[in-house]
């Protein structure tokens, strides 16, 4: 049987302001990322304000559809007791359309398991909300050669409790422990090995479509160093910290590969 030639892998600039920007700063910044960036219709932007700042945002932005946005995290739970939790179904009413899952800092300050991750997933989907699921080695698992083993179990966990359909659903990002917020990026050669670890586990895993889904790479992204790591086999977007928070520099960063 003959398979249909592989789509082209739209690329993703995705911006995580983490907890920075609040509703006084998010329209400034908005106001001056669009004076500065192009629609472009070859690539997705979409942004990730601290929830606190989403209706702020969607505010600003509602002259730019072309400026997706999401949450940072959701819930594992819908509703109820839960202070402070973020119900994935309340998400949509906001406007925001995807959803963060499993990054390094929810799961090292706040113990999200890879399992967590997976009951998250299955909410984020459940909303009709676009999930990246996060996934990294530490250094120290790098430096003992666990890189591979690392990224195998943070994918097949978290897939787990999903239906082949949304498993096909899925967007990727990959981001070193060691190189978020430290200024020290992964090169892209080793950006690509990661990415082709993490495209053969979704070839193993029943659902997953290891051709079309998209795998963002994290980590000390900068205007320096973008056009090298989207150049990097496998690199299909990012997903930036730091250098997101800045108009301009995120600007130039969206920019590139044009
Ligand atoms: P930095 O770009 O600040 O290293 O953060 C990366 C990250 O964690 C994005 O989710």
């Amino acid at each position: 049987m003959s398979h249909p030639p592989s789509q082209p892998r739209t690329p993703v600039f995705a911006a995580n302001w983490k907890m920075s920007h609040g509703p006084a700063e998010t329209g400034a910044f908005v106001e001056r990322f669009t004076a500065h960036h192009r629609r472009r219709s070859d690539a997705t932007v979409v942004i990730f304000p601290p929830a606190i700042s989403l209706a702020a945002f969607a505010a600003a932005a509602s002259g730019r559809l072309d400026l997706e946005f999401g949450v940072q995290d959701v819930h594992t739970e819908l509703e109820g007791a839960h202070t402070s939790g973020i119900s994935a179904a309340m998400v949509p009413a906001t406007g925001a359309t995807w959803a963060l899952a499993g990054h390094s800092e929810r799961r090292r300050e706040f113990g999200d398991t890879d399992a967590d991750v997976g009951r998250k997933l299955v909410r984020i989907l459940e909303a009709g909300l676009r999930p990246v699921l996060c996934v990294g080695e530490t250094l120290e698992e790098r430096e003992s050669g666990r890189l591979s083993t690392v990224l195998e179990t943070q994918i097949r966990e978290a897939v787990r409790p999903l239906d082949r359909e949304d498993r096909a659903r899925l967007v990727y990002a990959y981001e070193p422990v060691w190189a978020i917020g430290t200024g020290r990026t992964a090169s892209p050669a080793d950006a690509a090995e990661a990415h082709a670890i993490v495209r053969e586990q979704l070839a193993r895993t029943e659902g997953c479509d290891a051709e079309r889904a998209a795998i963002l790479y994290g980590g000390s992204v900068k205007p320096a160093n973008i056009e090298a790591l989207l150049a990097a086999p496998g690199v299909d977007g990012v997903l930036v910290g730091g250098a997101s928070l800045d108009p301009d520099s995120w600007a130039a960063i969206c920019a590139a590969g044009r």
